[in-house]
């Protein structure tokens, strides 16, 4: 039920508000941003990290390829309950951290990201995003500000970026070429 997800969301971001990052899941307006960059008539491994209660997991799957798969890597073991009980067997979620993303998939057509990076110490980021490079051509990132987006023009040769006001609060999803 969307009501007690968001209700474990605000339980787990009072817990870790540095690590969840936001005070609710994403709502359909920046879901639908985030996915839409992904070519799915052609990605067969898609990777989303911090997947949270899984409102990007559920779209990605429900426009995701029958062959295609989904690895999910979430830091919080109660997420990690949640988005098990999803039962879709495209789905593989990974009890981990995403700075160590490459021992834990070695290879992606895309990497979704709903980490909270702005509040990471940088070196944090830094591996993260180095981790990222490692596994994908191409990388899409919600924040909800701009404030890492000098890093990643600096990490990565091409970033976009498309403002989305129908969330609360307004977001912001780049679409980086690795
Ligand atoms: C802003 S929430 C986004 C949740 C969800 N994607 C959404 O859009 O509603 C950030 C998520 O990143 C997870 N997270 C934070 N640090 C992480 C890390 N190092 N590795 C994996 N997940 C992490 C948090 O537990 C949380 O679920």
């Amino acid at each position: 039920m969307a009501g007690s997800k968001t209700l474990s969301f605000i339980k787990q971001f009072l817990k870790h508000p540095g690590q969840v990052g936001a005070l609710t899941p994403s709502g359909k307006g920046l879901v639908n941003a985030m996915v839409k960059p992904i070519d799915f008539d052609k990605a067969r491994e898609i990777v989303e990290l911090g997947p949270g209660t899984g409102p990007v997991t559920r779209v990605l799957l429900k426009r995701m390829h029958p062959d295609a798969r989904l690895n999910v890597v979430e830091i919080n073991a109660e997420f990690c309950e949640q988005l098990r009980e999803i039962g879709d067997k495209r789905l593989n979620v990974i009890h981990g951290d995403a700075s160590k993303l490459s021992k834990l998939v070695p290879k992606a057509d895309c990497v979704i990201s709903g980490l909270p990076i702005v509040n990471f110490p940088k070196e944090l980021t830094a591996a993260i995003l180095d981790e990222i490079a490692k596994i994908a051509p191409m990388y899409i990132q919600f924040n909800y500000s701009t404030l890492a987006e000098k890093v990643l023009r600096k990490r990565f040769k091409k970033v976009t970026r498309k403002v989305v006001l129908l969330n609360v609060p307004p977001a912001v999803v780049y679409t980086v070429t690795v």
